[in-house]
């Protein structure tokens, strides 16, 4: 039997049950947990048009869970550390740029101690509309975390180390962990791939400290899979 390949319109219906979900167990507001469809397709034509991007492991409903849970939070300051390209982190930023719709955020940042990374990521960003507004940081993560100011409302984790692979996620966020808001979404990446189980025991069992974090929940999206932390 032929293998059938997912439509647009199913994967839209999927995130759009993820985010509802995610609104459900109180991860964002219940009223706009709804996959906004149009304005994700609009931003989605501008990034595969524009954005140069050599290598990625975001998956497609990955990508619309991650713009669905910004436009729904509304998130004022945004932070990504290890964005390499800002392939991931654009469907986190889109939602708070006013000229792709949703709302306007206070700060973009990205941050990644590639620089050439760091340079394509500036010039991908400066591709979409009021996309100048990222600020794009080439910078250690660790000191990222020390220096950037808070209160940050949405962290996003990606940082692939040659040292430690993916082992600083439990680091960073104990360490940035003063500086999110009340309410503040930490989303990981690769929570769930097979080849950073590991790297990740400490991070997964950090989560679930109810002293640091109200509640955390694991999003099957793909096999990298993406766990969304509420402060
Ligand atoms: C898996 S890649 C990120 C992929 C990306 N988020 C995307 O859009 O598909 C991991 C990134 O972590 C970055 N990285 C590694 N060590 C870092 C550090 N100490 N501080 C900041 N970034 C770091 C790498 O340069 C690389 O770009």
């Amino acid at each position: 039997m032929a293998a059938t390949q997912t439509s647009e319109a199913e994967l839209d219906e999927i995130a759009g049950s993820v985010i509802a979900r995610l609104g459900q167990a109180g991860f964002c507001p219940p009223a706009r947990a709804a996959f906004p469809s149009e304005g994700f397709h609009r931003v989605r034509d501008l990034i595969v048009e524009r954005f140069q991007t050599p290598d990625t492991t975001m998956t497609n409903l990955a990508c619309r869970v991650l713009y669905g849970l910004a436009w729904a939070s509304r998130p004022e300051t945004v932070l990504g550390l290890g964005t390499f390209v800002g392939y991931a982190a654009a469907w986190l930023f889109a939602p708070g740029l006013p000229a792709l719709g949703a709302y306007r955020a206070r700060r973009l940042i990205a941050c990644d101690i590639d620089p050439d990374a760091s340079e394509l990521a500036r010039r991908n960003f400066s591709q979409l509309p009021g996309g100048e507004a990222v600020e794009v940081l080439h910078v250690d993560a660790d000191r990222c975390v020390e220096e950037v100011e808070g209160p940050i409302d949405l962290l996003f984790l990606d940082v692939d180390s040659p040292s430690e692979g993916k082992a600083g996620y439990a680091r960073l966020l104990l360490a940035i962990r003063p500086k999110l808001a009340s309410g503040a979404l930490v989303v990981a990446h690769d929570i769930t791939h097979p080849w950073f189980q590991a790297d990740l025991s400490g991070y997964r069992t950090l989560v679930k400290d109810r002293s640091l974090f109200t509640a955390s929940a694991t999003l099957g999206v793909d096999p990298c899979g993406l766990e969304v932390t509420m402060v």
